[in-house]
């Protein structure tokens, strides 16, 4: 749909992990960053630039051909999300928004206040969920509540705790890719006690979201910038959720009609979505995160290598004396820090050898700061581009530097 014949090939990948998909990048640039944003596979580029190249209309309004030819992608790029996320159109769509915190916000802020008595969350959440759970128990009156979690991952709890309450969680961890193995469990109490949940699911779509598929969500929040499309959000979520939003960020796109002192705005069927797209869309970058989506769903083999990368990294990592790991077990992103060394200078020192990692707190602060109490760390995060030759360099780049300090 998304994808031509050519590029599908191009997905083939060699047997020391590159392909054409990546070919851009130039031999000794390392990135290993990419739980800020993926790589983007070339045909997921060619994808957004053929739109801008071959019908650059406005979707949702214009009746000429090139309209036609955006609407039916974007009703494409919807259906191959729901699938991927494991949904039925009966009962969720799909809607696309700015990234997973605007579309947090969006949703949060303009839930009925009084349906809900309290706003949950776990201690080890990003702070595009710790944010809006404050302003938003703030605006409502309501009380926060933060569970603990435990090593495997999962969120302690009774479920008296979950009466009526909004429950906005992680389902992938950005800081050790731990996922958060309870969470079909608590959407079950959840909707037991009168709650909904919301999943931020910014690394769960692109890193599992197989795992995602089994949970009975009310919303979950993703960032194609995250799953090797364009800088583009989206929600899915329930269609009964969308019926319990009392819409006050509305605009163009949002209404069937106005009159002076009223408007009745798009609700239902096949464009229940309308409510949350606000204004016109980024068409171009819709059809790139469809075409993300078909090009993921054929990654099998790149995934496995990721994890055969992922264990090679942690015991890599695991076997220097002065590296202080955050992860317990192997994982596509690793945090950790250096005895004795400063993480921001550490991301300098392998900068200057073409090697992209984070430092700092991985907009984690609560959590790694406040509570852990830990100094900044360096993140490695691999992604689907990545091969052995990065795996070695990082990790011969790290003894070179610790050797020197
Ligand atoms: C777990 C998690 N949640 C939320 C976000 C926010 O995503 P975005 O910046 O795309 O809104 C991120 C981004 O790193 C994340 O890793």
């Amino acid at each position: 749909m998304f994808l031509s014949k050519k590029s599908a090939q191009a997905s083939e990948v060699s047997k020391d992990g590159s392909s054409p998909d990546f070919a851009y990048m130039k031999p000794d640039s390392c990135y290993l960053d990419s739980a800020c944003q993926t790589l983007r596979p070339q045909c997921v580029i060619d994808a957004e630039m053929e739109y801008y190249r071959e019908y650059n209309a406005c979707g949702g309004r214009v009746k000429y051909a090139w309209g036609s030819m955006v609407d039916d992608k974007v009703q494409q790029a919807r259906k191959l999300l729901l699938q991927f996320s494991g949904k039925r159109e009966k009962e969720y769509c799909v809607a696309f928004t700015l990234n997973t915190s605007y579309g947090i916000n969006l949703v949060l802020h303009q839930l009925t206040t009084g349906a809900f008595s309290r706003i949950i969350t776990s201690d080890r959440e990003h702070n595009s969920v710790v944010l809006p759970s404050m302003t938003w128990a703030k605006r409502a009156g309501a009380e926060r509540l933060i569970l603990e979690s435990a090593d495997d991952g999962s969120v302690l709890y009774t479920p008296s705790q979950l009466e009526r309450s909004i429950v906005l969680m992680q389902s992938v961890s950005n800081i050790d890719g731990r996922t958060t193995k309870n969470l079909q469990q608590l959407a079950n109490d959840t909707h037991a006690q009168g709650g909904i949940l919301l999943v931020d699911a910014a690394q769960g779509f692109g890193h599992d979201v197989e795992g995602l598929r089994d949970i009975d969500f009310d919303a979950a929040f993703g960032s194609g910038h995250k799953m090797y499309g364009p800088s583009i959000g989206f929600i899915v979520i329930k269609r009964s959720l969308l019926d319990r939003l009392d819409p006050f960020f509305i605009g163009g796109g949002t209404v069937s009609d106005v009159d002076l002192e009223k408007y009745s705005l798009l609700r239902s069927g096949d464009e229940a979505h309308a409510v949350l797209e606000v204004g016109l869309q980024n068409w171009g970058g819709i059809l790139g995160l469809g075409a993300a989506v078909e090009w993921l769903n054929q990654q099998q083999p790149r995934k496995e290598n990721e994890k055969a990368l992922a264990e090679t990294l942690f015991q890599g990592l695991r076997s220097h004396p002065r590296v202080r790991l955050l992860n317990h077990t192997a994982s596509h992103v690793v945090s950790f820090h250096v005895d004795g060394i400063d993480s921001h200078q550490l991301a300098l020192y392998l900068s200057q050898q073409e090697i992209m990692c984070r430092s700092g707190y991985f907009c984690c602060h609560s959590y790694l700061h406040h509570q852990m109490k830990l100094p900044p760390l360096l993140r490695v995060s691999l992604g689907l581009h990545a091969t052995s030759a990065h795996i070695e360099t990082f990790l011969s780049a790290l003894t070179k530097i610790l050797s020197a300090l």
